[in-house]
């Protein structure tokens, strides 16, 4: 039996490639539902902050282990929305830059980087009902919860997505190495139910998760806030 059976606590899992609009459909969600939206996305990111800004090679995986050792990884919750603090420090934009985008792979390909943060996502379940989103959190996180969904949406929207936020990400590239690596690849997993966000609005495609999770037996509450 997984986590998300052992506690009167649910979570909607989400996952998908980068900028196929799942974050944003997790935010609308969770306050539809009136739960708390985990963006796993920026664990794996406040760790690569903080490898880079030790001055570790992101593909050095043995300084990355050492130095994962002795990380104080504070995940919480500000209203609706998970937080992660490393070492007393908020994180949070400097999450979104550059140089994080080309690493984060990298570094979330590490086995210890990702047993340590998968433990520190079901540790939410414990405290709350939530919306997870990410990669793995299907497949691996809460493997037993019955609402899944896998958000995808063209490479051509995806990269547009992108560059209109004004941010250098090679989505295609991040979703190559997040697809072929050997630990907690992205897929589609048993059970996730594809909802192809390349042509909807936000509401619409808010509309559609939310009929997805009817249709696994979600009877939660709508509190139809938008
Ligand atoms: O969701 P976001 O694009 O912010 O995720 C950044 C990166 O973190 C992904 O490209 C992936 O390498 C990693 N990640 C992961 N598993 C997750 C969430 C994110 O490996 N559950």
């Amino acid at each position: 039996m997984g986590l998300s059976q052992q506690s009167s606590h649910f979570a909607i899992a989400i996952d998908g490639p980068a900028a196929s609009g799942k974050s944003t459909i997790a935010k609308h969600l969770a306050r539809r539902l009136g739960l708390v939206m985990v963006n796993s996305g920026a664990m794996y990111r406040a760790v690569t902050w903080k490898v880079l800004s030790l001055g570790i090679d992101p593909d050095d995986r043995d300084a990355i282990v050492h130095a994962l050792r002795a990380m104080d990884i504070q995940c919480g919750t500000a209203g609706n929305f998970s937080t992660i603090a490393i070492d007393g420090r908020l994180l949070d934009e400097e999450l979104r830059g550059t140089e994080v985008n080309l690493a984060v792979s990298r570094v979330a390909a590490a086995p210890e980087v990702r047993a340590l943060l998968v433990q520190l996502q079901r540790d939410y379940l414990q405290h709350t009902s939530l919306v997870m989103e990410g990669r793995d959190i299907c497949s691996i996180v809460f493997p037993d919860t019955p609402y899944k969904i896998y958000v995808d949406a063209s490479e051509d929207v995806r990269a547009a997505r992108r560059s209109a936020e004004g941010v250098t990400d090679s989505v295609a590239a991040r979703d190559r190495a997040d697809s072929n690596r050997t630990t907690a690849p992205l897929i589609v997993a048993d059970g996730a139910i594809v909802l192809d966000n390349s042509d909807h609005t936000v509401a619409s495609a808010v509309e559609a998760a939310l009929d997805i999770l009817r249709s696994q037996g979600l009877s939660h509450e709508d509190s139809g806030d938008t």
